[in-house]
């Protein structure tokens, strides 16, 4: 599974930042993702390299993913999928913290490794630190033949391509999305029906173009970070499925226009965060149209009493949002992948707007191949 990139790749094409080229590449490169891995007739999709049999996949009891920021989010999305798919109890941790936590290794637990690079130091070495331990790990890693490759027992390539700008967004998209794959094939191994089977994969079909017309709102969401650019702080709150990318578009934000930024459960705002809003503190807010649509909206109500300025990424326009950026449905599970892409875009036009280095932010690598 050796995919060989041509210089081209990592030409500019055009574009002023790699962060712009990727950001525009997305619906490719999940199309490359999807490509050759679906089996219509038994409604799941095949993963070559996973080195995972149907037994284990019936036994395992847990699954613990790990990775670093943009990664342990991708990993968030993954665990969710898995438990939603699967019916696997899964979480996510920040791979550091693992590593040093003398955490307990259950042997009935799939370990899941996450990484763009491949290379991320404290991944490789949570990995390292289980495998002498006798754990099961796999990975799901973007650079072929890349440390954290070599070292997992198997796993799913994400194969988004070169991924230059040092903060992630087609890689963030497609390791979602290569974790839909995973949660779809365990999930038909163990409770998944044949017509759930056959939704979700409708659903990843549709992905690419919807992509595209996310793509498209580009104008929009340019003028509005013109706005945003002003901002002292932003806060980011979703539900359950809306959390993770809250997460990540927080820390896109911050990683690229340098804005404080915070992200919360929208059901924890009460309990603290409240304090912070007023009108320079704006809010983003995810609102899939899921069975939390409703208590989503309470908590905008709960926003604008405190005269907190909002701006929803949503099903349908939000009436108590100021502005809302709609995308487009697909299943509700596969939801949050579509919803992370317009604020990418946010956060590349608010960098933009405030003149920041967008491809280098300050004080950041690509990959931390150190301690
Ligand atoms: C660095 C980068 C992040 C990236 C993280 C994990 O901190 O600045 O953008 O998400 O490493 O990188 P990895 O290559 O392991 O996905």
């Amino acid at each position: 599974e050796t995919v060989e990139w041509a210089a081209e790749s990592y030409d500019m094409g055009g574009h002023d930042t790699y962060m712009h080229k990727e950001i525009a590449e997305q619906a490719d490169a999940v199309d490359r993702v999807l490509r050759g891995r679906i089996d219509d007739r038994f409604a799941t999709v095949h993963l070559g390299g996973l080195n995972l049999d149907a037994r284990e996949a019936r036994t395992m009891r847990r699954v613990k993913i790990l990775g670093c920021g943009s990664a342990y989010h991708a990993g968030m999305i993954g665990a969710q999928l898995i438990e939603e798919l699967a019916r696997i109890p899964a979480d996510a941790e920040p791979a550091s913290e693992f590593r040093y936590r003398n955490a307990v290794v259950d042997p009935d637990t799939l370990y899941i490794a996450v990484s763009q690079s491949g290379e991320t130091y404290d991944t490789l070495a949570a990995v390292q630190e289980l495998k002498r331990k006798g754990a099961r790990v796999l990975g799901v890693v973007n650079v072929v033949g890349s440390a954290i490759a070599r070292e997992t027992d198997g796993g799913v390539y994400v194969h988004a391509g070169p991924e230059v700008c040092v903060v992630s967004t087609k890689c963030f998209t497609n390791t979602a999305v290569a974790f839909g794959l995973l949660a779809l094939h365990l999930g038909r191994i163990r409770d998944l029906s044949v017509a759930d089977g056959k939704r979700i994969i409708a659903g990843l079909r549709k992905l690419p173009d919807q992509i595209a017309e996310v793509l498209r709102a580009e104008g929009e969401i340019e003028k509005l970070a013109a706005d945003y650019a002003q901002a002292k702080s932003m806060m980011f709150v979703g539900r359950v499925r809306g959390y993770p990318v809250a997460r990540e578009a927080s820390l896109k934000l911050k990683e690229v226009s340098y804005i404080h930024a915070e992200a919360y459960p929208a059901s924890e705002l009460k309990h603290g965060p409240l304090a912070l809003i007023e009108p320079a503190v704006p809010t983003v807010a995810i609102l899939p149209d899921d069975d939390l649509l409703d208590k989503n909206r309470a908590t905008l109500e709960e926003i604008k009493a405190r005269s907190g300025r909002i701006l929803a990424v949503a099903h349908q326009e939000q009436e108590k949002a100021d502005h809302t950026i709609v995308v487009p449905r697909n299943e509700v599970e596969l939801d949050p992948i579509l919803m992370g892409i317009p604020l990418q875009l946010l956060a590349y036009h608010t960098a933009l707007a405030l003149g920041r280095d967008i491809d280098k932010p300050r004080n950041l690598a690509k990959s931390v191949t150190v301690e």
